[in-house]
This record gives C-alpha cells, sequence and structure tokens, in this order.
C-alpha cells in the first residue's frame, strides 16, 4: 500500500563514478572531523527540502518539477568547510554557482507559487560529507571537481533505521542548452 505520506526534497544525485569519488572524499573529511560519512548511496546535493508531504501534494511536486524548464550545467565544487551548529562537514564551491543558483531559484519560485513551504533563509548550496563532527574543517580542494549536472531528482527520505533510505521517486533531465 502507497505510503500517505512522505518526506520529501529536490536534489542532483551524482552519476555512480561521481558518487565512489564524493564517498571516499566523505571518508577522507568523516576521519579528519571525527564525524561520521553518509551511506555512499545517500550522497546529493539538495535544491529544497519540503519535509513531509500527502501523498496528493507529491503528485503535484511531480507536475510542477516537469515544468521547470533549466538547461544542463556544470558544476565546480572546490571548497570544503563546516557548519558547527548543526555539527556538518560539507562540500560547496568557493565562488557563485550562476546555473545551479538559476534552477534552484526556479523551483524554489515554482514551489512557492504552488503554496509549498520553501526555507526563507538564503539557500546555501552543499553537499553533506559528514555528521556529528567533532573538529572544524576548512579547506581548499587541490583539484576541484566538476559535476556535468544533467538531471534533477524528487527524492523521499524514510527514516528510521541507522541512517536515512534515499529513495529517489522521480528524475527530470535538464536540457542541452
Ligand atoms: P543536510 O545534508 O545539510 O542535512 C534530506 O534531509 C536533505 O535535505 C539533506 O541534504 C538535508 O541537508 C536537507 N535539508 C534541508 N533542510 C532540512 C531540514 N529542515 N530538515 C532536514 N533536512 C533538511
Amino acid at each position: 500500500m502507497p505510503a500517505a505520506s512522505s518526506r520529501v526534497f529536490f536534489a542532483i544525485w551524482p552519476d555512480d563514478s561521481l558518487r565512489a569519488v564524493l564517498a571516499a572524499l566523505a571518508r577522507e573529511v568523516a576521519r579528519e572531523t571525527r564525524g561520521r560519512p553518509p551511506a555512499e548511496n545517500n550522497v546529493h546535493l539538495t535544491l529544497a527540502f519540503l519535509g513531509e508531504q500527502p501523498s496528493s501534494k507529491v503528485e503535484a511536486l511531480r507536475k510542477l518539477a516537469s515544468g521547470i524548464g533549466a538547461t544542463r550545467f556544470g558544476l565546480t565544487l572546490d571548497e570544503i568547510g563546516c557548519f558547527r551548529r548543526s555539527g556538518v562537514a560539507w562540500l560547496g564551491a568557493s565562488a557563485p554557482q550562476a546555473k545551479l543558483l538559476a534552477l534552484q531559484a526556479r523551483l524554489a519560485l515554482a514551489l512557492r507559487d504552488d503554496g509549498f513551504p520553501v526555507d526563507e533563509r538564503p539557500y546555501t548550496p552543499h553537499l553533506t560529507l559528514a555528521r556529528r563532527i567533532r573538529a572544524s574543517i576548512q579547506r581548499s580542494l587541490p583539484t576541484p571537481i566538476v559535476w556535468d549536472v544533467s538531471s534533477f531528482a524528487l527524492v523521499a527520505s524514510e527514516l528510521g533505521g541507522a541512517a536515512p533510505t534515499y529513495r529517489r521517486l522521480a528524475e527530470w533531465p535538464l536540457s542541452a542548452s
């Protein structure tokens, strides 16, 4: 029986080879910060977190996402930092990534128009590399990671086990130009 509601978010998801690179970096950063790396399959970069949504709203999210016209882009990630208050170490970008911000802004606008709750705080793109960190970290990556972002996904987060399980519900390709 389908769930009556799900905790959902939009994200970009790495392909297998990039996921392996990011997961290796996450293990390294988790060691350095004495934190916990995410499970390899869970590595992602969030665009918008929606929280618990009833199934009817999840359908509305699918429709809304299919109308987002955005183009494929290269995302340069070159900086490791942390949010000490939430105990998260992350991979981010030292320079604003215009195309990523444009995709996120389109999504946030469409979500607001449809009455979905959107975080009012400025979007701070980050890919979580470690949680529950016990030491700060701030450094540049010697070689930036360039991610060819060709799609975005709607993801359900299932809590309950030791780590959340993330299930991609649907994915939309970004156009070539
Ligand atoms: P995080 O990696 O910094 O924890 C699923 O939980 C995804 O949504 C994670 O990437 C998480 O970011 C992000 N997220 C953003 N706002 C959130 C919130 N209020 N609660 C849980 N996750 C949130």
